[in-house]
């Protein structure tokens, strides 16, 4: 086998790279739920992209309609013109996704990366409200361009941008304790007007923070959240660019809390099999935009207008595919039950819904330690959490099972040998 080579990357790529430093191979070939080093070597991979891999690597059916379009010559850039591939689109997500799920939205397409939706949703939310603060949580992830920053919680992400004016920032659920009845705290910061809170345009959150270490809102807390911001005339925005595409096992996380956000942010797997592609979905009366006043260049993405499209007909045409979203989750729950009782010193909390859940252990450098044990292992995952704290599971929801119970077992050995006491370590050969 041939050394990998990583000379170019230290040599020539800035400081800022982060996950290749975990992962020091250099990927060559990626097919479903593995991926390949230029070496040979095989991967299982439960990191997906950070969200933007849903449907795996290569997807055999997202791709070959993505082959098909390129041979027969179909339009790649269009702008914000009419296409066939964007009209086939919302036709399908239209049929698909919004009509049997009774949401009324429409589409706005932005920029193709999670954090223009955002920039998109909270100036919008800004323009038709004339309001300018807006409601952002703890450990909450948002995006790197300037108005997602000032969304986003952690310090070190805002270090270069420190700016976070017209924002105010609440405890997410669960943040201070579950005594704490936050929302009667948010009601009475709104009714005071003295509280220093102005009212908002918008409450922006993912209903399960995923960067922020996989904090999942109650379906409760997000009706009680829904009726409070109606009450006030605020904007509710769910930023479904992780946790949305069928992420937490139905199409949009919010799904079984039975509300209905005002705008909904997606990027990351609408895309099918990783192309950049993002839109908002907006309540139809809240499109009080002026032509061209919010606009981008790739907004025309024909390419990942045909992946979202075949994705879509194929994965999200009845409810089936949630079924087996959730068979997966179970074989995922019933490793957890294991590794809690096994590991239960080390381990604070797990939580999480459909293929999305995290691991959160009482100390960080387990965490990162178990993250480097299961790339020798050959799996890919990664940590998240204001401390890393917390291993995050994202496996395909494409995976086979035969694939997830594989790479179920490689974190389980790479825990054993992290967690286990020497002697202990030894005798298990
Ligand atoms: C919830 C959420 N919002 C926004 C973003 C930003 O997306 P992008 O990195 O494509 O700008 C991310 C990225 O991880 C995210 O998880």
């Amino acid at each position: 086998m041939k050394k990998t080579n990583v000379e170019v990357f230290l040599n020539y790529e800035s400081e800022v790279r982060t996950y290749c430093r975990t992962f020091s191979a250099v990927f060559a070939k990626a097919k479903d739920s593995h991926l390949y080093s230029e070496t040979g070597q095989e991967y299982i991979d439960f990191l997906c992209g950070a969200g933007a891999l849903n449907y795996g690597h290569n997807n055999n059916i997202i791709m070959n309609a993505v082959i098909e379009y390129m041979k027969a010559n179909g339009v790649m850039l269009t702008l914000d013109l009419h296409s066939k591939a964007k009209k086939e689109f919302i036709t399908t997500f239209v049929t698909n996704v919004l009509e049997p799920r009774d949401l009324p939205y429409k589409f706005q397409f932005t920029s193709p990366t999670g954090t223009s939706v955002v920039e998109s949703a909270v100036k919008l939310a800004r323009k038709f409200t004339g309001r300018q603060n807006v409601i952002a949580f703890t450990n909450a992830f948002h995006g790197m361009s300037a108005t997602s920053l000032s969304l986003t919680g952690s310090k070190s992400h805002r270090q270069s941008t420190l700016n976070a004016s017209n924002v105010t920032r609440f405890p997410f659920e669960g943040y201070m304790g579950d005594e704490i009845n936050t929302i009667e705290l948010y009601r009475k910061l709104f009714e005071d007007k003295t509280s220093g809170v102005d009212l908002p345009a918008a409450v922006i959150l993912e209903t399960i923070q995923g960067e922020g270490g996989i904090n999942v809102a109650s379906n409760r807390w997000l009706r009680e959240l829904r009726t409070l911001t109606e009450e006030f005339d605020i904007l509710l925005i769910v930023d479904d660019i992780q946790a949305g595409c069928g992420r937490t096992g139905t199409f949009f996380s919010f799904e079984p809390a039975g509300i209905q956000p005002d705008i909904v942010c997606l990027s990351k797997s609408i895309g099918g099999i990783g192309l950049p592609f993002a839109m908002l979905l907006l309540r139809p009366e809240l499109d009080i935009w002026s032509p061209g006043e919010d606009n981008g260049t790739f907004r025309g993405n024909n390419l990942a207008f045909v992946a979202a499209t075949s994705m879509l007909k194929h994965y999200w045409n009845s409810f089936e595919f949630e079924h087996e979203i959730r068979a997966k989750e179970r074989m995922v729950l019933e490793f957890f039950d294991e590794i809690e009782g096994k590991y239960s010193e080390h381990i604070k909390a797990i939580r999480g819904r459909g293929l999305m859940h995290g691991i959160e252990f009482y100390s960080a450098k387990h965490a990162r330690d178990i993250v480097k044990a299961c790339f020798e292992n050959h799996l890919l995952i990664e940590v998240c959490g204001p401390e890393d704290q917390v291993l995050k599971f994202m496996p395909a929801l494409t995976i086979p099972p035969g694939v997830l119970r594989q790479g179920l077992y490689r974190v389980g050995k790479a825990m054993h040998a992290t967690l286990s006491p020497k002697w202990d370590t030894a005798l298990a050969g």
